[in-house]
């Protein structure tokens, strides 16, 4: 099974000709996409000014950043809250609308309010896979804007059930409405997942 940083670098599409790596503190990403991939030009993107060293580097805050308006880029964002994802998200489609692109997440939290927000924009393709590393399950979303029909199937069965399995013990803590909805449906796809596979 792949690591994050190898589950993201295989959900790059083949057509892509430029990866901009952002909030990628020490590039560990980006470096890596450049090992195993042909790819034309990685952007690395951080506000963090200490960050030097990496070719192509930007000091920048991603959520006011003004992308360039290029077909097949894929953005990479990983590391961060889902809620601070979002915003950067919002930024790049301000900047460029017509264009095919494809975004993928890996945040470390507010996984529901990035799928909430994925879910409710129009033609877009979302494909979401579980991977295991260590002690930790990362939930890996690409999404292709317009929809694009590429499968790729990267899936770790083991580790979406752990995601499932720390998600319903994490909100089951939580009394509001948004963490009730995502609790049930976390225990709904657990149930269907376990009676599917057995
Ligand atoms: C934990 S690191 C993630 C590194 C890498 N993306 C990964 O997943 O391995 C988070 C990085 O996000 C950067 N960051 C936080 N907010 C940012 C923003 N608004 N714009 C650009 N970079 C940001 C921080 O400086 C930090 O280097």
């Amino acid at each position: 099974m792949p690591s994050r940083v190898e589950a993201i670098v295989s959900l790059i599409p083949e057509k892509i000709k430029i990866v901009y790596d952002l909030c990628c503190d020490l590039g560990l990403i980006g470096k890596t996409i450049d090992k195993l991939r042909a790819i034309d030009k990685i952007i690395y993107i951080d506000s963090n000014e200490k960050i030097k060293g990496l070719q192509n580097f930007i000091c920048a805050d991603a959520r006011e950043f003004v992308f360039s308006n290029e077909p097949d880029v894929c953005y990479v964002i990983a590391g961060i809250g889902g809620k601070l994802a979002i915003e950067i998200f919002d930024n790049i489609l301000n900047c460029n609308q017509d264009v095919n692109k494809v975004f993928i997440f890996c945040v470390n939290r507010d996984h529901e309010e990035l799928k909430e927000k994925l879910s409710a924009i129009a033609n877009v393709k979302q494909q979401i896979f579980y991977i295991k590393e260590g002690s930790y399950s990362y939930e890996v979303i690409q999404v292709s804007l317009p929809r694009h029909v590429e499968e790729i199937v990267i899936n770790d069965l083991a580790a979406e059930l752990d995601f499932y399995q720390k998600k319903i013990r994490h909100l089951s803590y939580k009394k509001d409405n948004f963490s009730n909805t995502w609790l049930n449906k976390y225990k709904h796809r657990q149930e269907k997942l376990i009676i599917h596979n057995n």
